[in-house]
This record gives structure tokens, sequence and C-alpha cells, in this order.
């Protein structure tokens, strides 16, 4: 049976160390770190997670602040709006919550915001500098969120350069998650492939990978015989279920099959989603000392 990695004490202790550079940073230079998020439109879940966010931003001691717009806002409108948060002072780190209504552009949305408030990393220039620089986390790039908590989650669980050498297989290819976590497995020298839904022969593939990330966004796609024995397999995926009346949440792995093989596996929920949100503080924090010019590492 394989160990649960425990996302929810590992986040909350992040957290903590990032509720303690924030008073830290505060103490020293006057600063208090702020942290904005647009959200457009209706959609349940991502007003959840951006309600989370701003509570978790407020007990670290961070400034935190949604800025709310309609479902049918101007693209003007939302460019104005995310004009006012990159030009103002106390707001050290920005984010446009994704999904956007279709008529609303990402890409030009997401260039808008200054990549030195970028604490989800979506702005191209720290897409590029993710892939080229030798260590994205060290350096002053602002990596995403959720990739980032992976990472820790797989230092944990392997020791720092645990990753060195091993096959990892990537299952997803999204820009927030499958591409930017490929980089940093890169990063970290592991031997990286990212499969996709039009990857041949997937369930051989998984069963290639010491590590297993998956992020596909299908529930319980992946099966137990496809994990190799003794890999360690972190599950991205948050699908809700409904189940004899019984609605439930469960990932892109089938959790009990995939527990009896791997060495290690993540838990839905209680594994990775936790740590987004704790990598996002510690984004805010480092994106404010980039700004005051400060050394990225506390
Ligand atoms: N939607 C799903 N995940 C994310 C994320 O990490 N950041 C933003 N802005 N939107 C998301």
């Amino acid at each position: 049976m394989a160990i649960i990695i425990d996302g929810r004490t590992i986040a909350q202790s992040l957290r903590r160390r990032v509720a303690e550079e924030v008073a830290e940073l505060q103490a020293r230079t006057g600063v208090r770190p702020g942290l904005a998020a647009v959200l457009v439109g209706d959609d349940p879940a991502s007003h959840s997670y951006v309600r989370t966010k701003e509570r978790m931003a407020r007990e670290a001691g961070i400034a935190g602040r949604v800025v709310t717009l309609p479902a049918d806002v101007a693209a003007e409108e939302l460019h104005a709006r995310v004009r006012e948060l990159a030009e103002d002072p106390g707001v050290h780190g920005m984010l446009v919550q994704l999904p956007l209504p279709r008529h609303l552009d990402v890409e030009s949305v997401l260039a808008a915001i200054p990549p030195q408030k970028d604490v989800d990393g979506f702005h191209p220039l720290n897409v590029g500098r993710l892939w080229s620089v030798r260590d994205p986390l060290a350096q002053d790039v602002l990596v995403p969120c959720t990739p980032q908590g992976c990472l820790m989650l797989l230092e944990e669980v392997l020791g720092p350069g645990g990753l060195r050498g091993r096959r990892a297989l990537v299952v997803g290819r999204s820009n927030i998650v499958g591409k930017p976590m490929a980089a940093l497995l890169l990063a970290r020298d592991a031997t990286v492939t990212l499969a996709h839904s039009r990857t041949r022969a997937l369930a051989e593939r998984c069963r290639e990978a010491e590590v297993l990330v998956a992020a596909v966004g299908r529930a319980e796609f992946i099966r137990g015989d496809w994990i190799r024995p003794g890999a360690v397999v972190i599950d991205v995926g948050i699908n809700r279920v409904e189940e004899a009346g019984r609605s439930r949440l469960v990932g892109d792995v089938a959790f009990r099959e995939a527990a009896e093989r791997a060495a290690a596996i993540t838990p839905v929920p209680g594994g990775v989603g936790p740590m987004t949100v704790a990598c996002l503080l510690a984004n805010t924090v480092k994106a404010a000392r980039i700004q005051l010019g400060l050394p990225p590492a506390g």
C-alpha cells in the first residue's frame, strides 16, 4: 500500500512560512504584500477558488482584493481594470481567474499583466524564462502555482535531487499545468515525456514512468494497472462525479487501484489542491521582493 502524500499538511507548513516572510518583509521595509484577483462571470468553481485565495492571503498577512466583473464585460473594460491593478503600487501580485467567457481573448489579457506581478506565471515572458533559465524557482521567474506545488510534493517524497535522471510522464498538455510541469521536471534533471489525449499506447507509457503526473481532467481515467510498481503518482485532477445520488470529488487516477501499486500517491481532495493556493501566496511574496529589488529567496 502506497504512502498517501498529505498535501494539506505540507501546504499548511508552506503557508506558515509565507506568513513569516510577510511579517519579516513588512518589519524590514514597511511594505505589506498585496494580491489582487480579477474574476469575470458567475462560474461557481471560479468563485469558490477566488474566495479561498482571498481568505488564505489574508490569513498569511497579505492584503487580498477581488475585482468582480459581469460575464458580458467588454474587453476594453476588462483591460482597463487590469491596467489599474498593474499601475497600483499596493498590488504586488495579480491574476485573472480562468477560464474567461468566450468573447474575451485570454492571450491579450494575460500579456497585459506586468511580468513582475504575474503570480500565475502565465505571461509570455515568464513562460519563456521558465523554459530557459537553469533554476526558475530559485531565480526571479514567477512559476505557475499548480506545477510548483506538484514539484514540492515530489521533492517531499523523493528528497532534494531525487528527480535526477528519473523517467517522468506528464499526462495533459495545458498551459496551466502540463507544459509548465514538464519544464520544472526538466529543470530538476528528470527525463520527461509530455503525453496527452492523442498519445498512442498511453497505458504502456504510464507503466514506464517512475514519476507520473496526471492532469487530463477526466475522472479516474488512469487505471491502477497502468501504474508502474513503486512509482510516485501526483494526481492534479479535480472531477465531480455523481454516484448513487451523491456527489463526490475524484482525481484523474483511479485512486484505490493505483495505491496498491504506487510507492506514494496524492489523494483527491487533500493532495495537490491545497498546494496551489499556498504556492500562489509564496509567489506573491516573491513578486513583492522582486519589485523591492530584494533577492527571491527569503
Ligand atoms: N483556473 C484554473 N487554475 C487556475 C490558475 O491556477 N490560475 C488562474 N488564474 N485560473 C485558473
